[in-house]
């Protein structure tokens, strides 16, 4: 039985110790004051209300110095703080701090309020209803328009201090020690770099990681963002080849890992693929909207990280590519279609790597393809050697 509390008996301490497990994001609400110079106060009780009509709420302190200038103005915008943005935190949480002085801003385009650099997300609203709520107002904005600006991740505050999101899936295995696979990589560079350079394409090297499927190496990339890091699921399609030559309890677990049902006939597909791709020995896939798709997802992912929006979106990407869709003839035409082809190497204790080569032009010949392909299946054969294993 617990006893109600009566006002007054709860201690202060208590309250903010409790309430301190409860983590929140941190918002900066930004507006233009009187005298046409920009304001601003971090707050974490930033959350949204309702949906329809479009309404936000923030929770000042009645002692807050900044907000009677906020409402005075009677419109604001909230700012959704980025992980590495900590210090802007700070800055607009302390009195008397030059808040403006060391971050560029740029005016939203229905209120004129700072929409500050490097924000997640932001949101520009007129200024609603204010209730008074013990030593604080809730404070209801009129959304009256928002973007999502970088789709990176947020900074939280916790127990007085900071962090970010980090997805269970993303914490990496490896750290400290380099994988296996990793190590396997870095001594190919080698001939990773001679297989680039043979057939002009850029050479991706994929690993099982514990937290997915790493690009853990590139050779020959040629331009956009460098995609090294990124981790991408490891379930039907990504990783075919890792799953085609593994143990029986790898290949159940990438369907096991795939978050939707999969039926006992899309696996008998699946399995089908992936017994065919391991008596030849490569794959294929060939251009596709959704293959475009993922492969900018994942390069989002190495930019921003591995969110759980971008994670949905790569879900939804995988489900509509063609798969392991390869067929066992090229011809002239099929050839000007290929987007990748993917070996692998595999080591002692099973499949090690997985190799892909990326770019080939829109007007490729059979002839560039195929001789692409030997030159790709016989590295993966010369390393898988090396590292004590076989592709057969
Ligand atoms: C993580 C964090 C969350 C905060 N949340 C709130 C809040 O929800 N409401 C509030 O009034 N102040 C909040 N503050 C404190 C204000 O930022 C700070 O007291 C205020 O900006 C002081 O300046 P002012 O007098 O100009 O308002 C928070 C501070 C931090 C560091």
């Amino acid at each position: 039985m617990s006893a109600e509390p009566q006002s007054g008996v709860i201690a202060p301490r208590l309250f903010r110790d409790v309430l301190g497990h409860f983590p929140t994001g941190v918002a900066v609400i930004t507006s233009v004051g009187d005298d046409g110079q920009p304001i601003g106060m971090a707050v974490g009780s930033f959350t949204s209300v309702s949906l329809d009509p479009p309404l936000v709420a923030f929770l000042p302190d009645r002692g807050s110095s900044t907000f009677p200038a906020i409402r005075n103005a009677g419109r604001f915008c909230v700012n959704v703080l980025a992980g590495g943005q900590e210090d802007i935190c700070r800055t607009f949480a302390t009195r008397g701090a030059d808040r403006f002085g060391s971050v560029e801003w740029r005016p939203a385009p229905h209120t004129g309020s700072p929409v500050l650099d490097g924000v997640v997300a932001w949101i520009d609203c007129e200024l609603g209803d204010v209730h008074e709520a013990g030593d604080h107002d809730i404070v209801i904005g009129r959304v009256l328009h928002l973007e999502v600006a970088n789709p990176t991740l947020p900074l939280l505050f916790f127990q007085g201090g900071y962090g970010t999101f980090a997805p269970r899936s993303l914490v990496m295995a490896s750290r400290g020690r380099p994988s296996e696979a990793v190590r396997a990589a870095e001594a190919a560079r080698d001939d990773l770099e001679r297989l680039a350079e043979e057939v002009g394409l850029e050479c991706r090297v994929l690993a099982r990681e514990e937290n997915g499927l790493a690009i853990v190496a590139t050779a020959g990339h040629a331009s956009g963002a460098d995609p090294v890091g990124a981790i991408l699921p490891f379930y039907p399609p990504f990783g075919g080849t890792i799953a085609a030559w593994g143990s029986p309890e790898l290949r159940a677990e990438w369907y096991d890992s795939f978050p939707a049902e999969l039926g006992s006939e899309q696996r008998a597909e699946f399995d089908a693929d992936l017994d065919r791709m391991r008596k030849r020995g490569w794959t294929l896939t060939f251009q596709s909207d959704a293959a475009t798709e993922a492969e900018t997802l994942v390069e989002a992912m190495a930019e921003y990280g591995r969110t759980p929006s971008l994670e949905r979106r790569l879900f939804e990407a995988g489900k509509e590519m063609s798969g392991l869709d390869d067929p066992d003839l090229l011809d002239d035409s099929t050839a000007s279609q290929v987007r990748t082809i993917t070996a692998p190497v595999i080591g002692a204790n099973g499949p090690l790597l997985h190799l892909t080569l990326y770019g080939f032009p829109p007007d490729a010949s059979l002839d560039f393809v195929e001789g692409a392909r030997d030159v790709l299946v016989a590295t993966s054969r010369t390393l898988s050697e090396r590292f004590g294993g076989r592709v057969d």
